[in-house]
């Protein structure tokens, strides 16, 4: 796989805390591509239940992981997501969805398939690429020259994401976070970690300006 040669950043960390906003905002600001790769995993997950798959059986999603063709727009101020051919922008935000994605991206096959298509999309924005994800410094993008890992109290994870799904149950929210970061950190393939040389940010106490801001004066400093 040939290395990407534009400007990658990458952004990774558990959901809720902030990575989808911070990303979009440093992708715009610094007029660089966007690329969010839990969107393709919901996707592949989104096509899963509707061919009636059961996302709990890493052998049956192996068997159909080839099938989807999963494309996803890179304009951070309006990233599209399309399975074969049908836009699924929203629905891969249900509940349903965002129950099943952990084991789904759990899944080796997965894993394989969705990072050839990044590593396509990532070298054909060779004006550069934010892309944010869970792997993205430690396997997507390890030779990314700017890595960040990003990370929040769970209660103000939860109140973001809740607020994001239109006004959920914090306290369910919060509940189901926690679970996809057991499983997200705990699986065998590419679990969320803090990859090497990547600088940790705390958003908790930050607007989301000051974030933008924190990241786009790394991006400076390393001169990218
Ligand atoms: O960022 P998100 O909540 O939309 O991501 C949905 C799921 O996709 C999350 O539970 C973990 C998985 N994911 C992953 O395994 N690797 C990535 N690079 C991005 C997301």
């Amino acid at each position: 796989m040939s290395a990407p040669s534009g400007l990658v950043i990458a952004i990774d960390g558990p959901s809720g805390s902030g990575k989808s906003s911070t990303s979009r905002g440093v992708a715009t600001r610094l007029g660089l591509r966007y690329l969010d790769t839990g969107a393709m995993y919901r996707a592949m997950t989104w096509w899963m239940l509707r061919a009636g798959v059961d996302p709990t059986d890493p052998v049956a999603v192996a068997a159909r992981v080839g099938e989807p063709l999963i494309e996803a727009g890179t304009d951070p101020l309006g990233p599209t997501i399309a399975v074969d051919g049908i836009d699924v922008v929203r629905a891969i935000r249900t509940d349903e969805v965002t129950g099943s994605v952990s084991p789904v991206s759990a899944v080796a096959e997965v894993r394989a398939r969705l990072l050839g298509l990044q590593r396509t999309i990532i070298a054909a924005a060779p004006g550069g690429i934010v892309v944010e994800g869970r792997d993205i410094g430690s396997v997507v993008a390890p030779d990314a020259p700017v890595k960040v890992y990003l990370t929040a109290d769970p209660s103000a994870r939860a109140v973001r994401r809740a607020a994001e799904e239109g006004g959920s149950d914090v306290a369910a929210t919060e509940e189901s976070l926690l679970a996809r970061d057991r499983i997200d950190s705990g699986r065998a393939a590419s679990p969320l970690v803090m990859a090497e040389g990547a600088v940790h940010i705390d958003t908790t106490p930050y607007s989301l300006d000051e974030v933008i801001d924190l990241v786009v004066g790394l991006v400076k400093e390393a001169g990218a």
